[in-house]
């Protein structure tokens, strides 16, 4: 199933398939608290902390393995990677995911900037983004020296669909052979819709020697849809990138991850560094995938679907609101602000955006997101659902900064 044009050799770049990784000792030798380890320069008096972590259970000393600090992390994360295996295994899938379907990285941000890095030699490749989308692809795709070819999505109409337009991409795709990656957001940022998976499927069975990256940041407040991680084995060029930023509220870690055919894997660990992952974020991480994590994270995202729920009910009911464009399938809203009342016939403004976003966080102390200059976002906020005490303040303080501006 899936492309036969692609084939990894030729679409990676020739220096990283050629890459010997870097390799330690403990490779070879692992640590199993038997060793003397004299190996990798590291300090056995222990970190420089003025607290005794190893007799700290308060902190929680065997879940953290804080006393543990002094030694460079696993650069494998075996443990870690089998327990999002589980969690992202489906019951539609025959073929299992394994650790080595699997690259973890420093925030998504990570798999992003290494997959450019990969695949796309500077001043030559090209990657593919479909705005209004999320930055970060094209600010990694910048650094690289790489260039960032457009096929919007869908944003004509009255009620724009935001999906993906897969014609009009594999036209470019055959257009362009230099484009070597398609970053495809799902559900999209800023537009909160998940893609259809039918288009995604046409996509991959477009014959073609290159990537979709499908980035499902916020997969996990898309109600009852899954991740679609597992077609990594169905698709051999499939990367599906994911995060504990955001429904598992671990953004101060850092941790992201993609899910990918076993070749792709490889070379994403071959080209890391190799302790990025640190031993307090993969024992955090560890905490948050295995099942009471995975408990706290369900009831969180209860709540959130609750206060998008309500501000879906509750935020038309102000007057100078407009519609929501995108979905309702991540933990924020994108939706217009008004030049005057619905009453009166009022058009999604930027003046008023603008207006809107300054006065919430110059006299109201609430923070949005502008997003009026996004493709088919004109007079868009982007309004991240809070607690419910946040939500109740928001739209209060929505209300009084609609009557203090023209
Ligand atoms: C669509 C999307 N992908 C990736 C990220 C980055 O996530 P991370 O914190 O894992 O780097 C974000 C963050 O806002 C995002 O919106």
């Amino acid at each position: 199933m899936g492309s036969v044009a692609f084939n990894l050799e030729t679409c990676a770049r020739p220096n990283i398939i050629a890459l010997q990784p870097y390799r330690c000792a403990r490779d070879d030798y692992k640590d199993d608290g038997t060793n003397t380890l004299l190996d990798a320069n590291e300090n056995s008096y222990g970190p420089s902390l003025s607290v005794d972590l190893s007799t700290n259970h308060e902190a929680g000393e065997s879940t953290l393995r804080l006393a543990g600090l002094n030694r460079y992390p696993d650069p494998h994360q075996i443990e870690l990677k089998q327990l999002l295996c589980d969690l992202r295994q489906s019951a539609d899938s025959s073929t299992a995911l394994k650790p080595d379907n699997l690259f973890i990285g420093v925030g998504s941000d990570e798999a992003i900037d290494s997959l450019i890095r990969c695949f796309c030699v500077p001043g030559v490749d090209k990657i593919l983004v479909c705005p209004p989308t999320y930055g970060m692809y094209t600010v990694a795709a910048q650094v690289n020296d790489v260039e960032v070819v457009k096929i919007p999505l869908e944003v004509e109409g009255e009620a724009p669909s935001f999906d993906i337009q897969p014609t009009k991409i594999q036209a470019k795709l055959k257009d362009d052979p230099r484009i070597k990656l398609a970053y495809i957001c799902s559900p999209g940022n800023p537009t909160g819709k998940l893609v259809d998976p039918v288009r995604l499927k046409t996509l991959l069975e477009y014959n073609w020697n290159g990537v979709i990256v499908l980035d499902e940041a916020y997969i996990d407040f898309a109600g009852n849809k899954e991740s679609l991680a597992h077609w990594v084995n169905d698709y051999p060029n499939l990367v599906v990138m994911q995060t504990l930023s955001k429904a598992f509220g671990m953004a101060g870690i850092r941790l992201g991850l993609a899910f990918a055919p076993s070749g792709i894997a490889r070379l994403l660990n071959n080209l890391k560094a190799p302790y990025n992952i640190s031993s307090l974020t993969s024992a955090l991480a560890i905490q948050a995938v295995s099942k009471p994590g995975l408990e706290v994270m369900r009831s969180h995202r209860e709540l959130i679907i609750q206060q998008r729920e309500r501000l879906v009910r509750e935020l038309p009911q102000i007057s100078r609101i407009g519609r929501f464009l995108g979905g309702y399938d991540a933990n924020f809203l994108l939706v217009e602000m008004l030049d005057r009342p619905k009453s009166l016939d009022g058009r999604p403004d930027n003046k008023t955006a603008q207006a809107v976003y300054s006065q919430l966080a110059e006299t109201k102390g609430i923070v949005v997101r502008y997003r009026g200059n996004e493709l088919g976002c004109t007079g868009c906020l982007r309004i991240t659902i809070g607690t419910e005490q946040e939500t109740t303040k928001l739209l209060a303080k929505l209300e009084e900064v609609f009557r203090e501006i023209p």
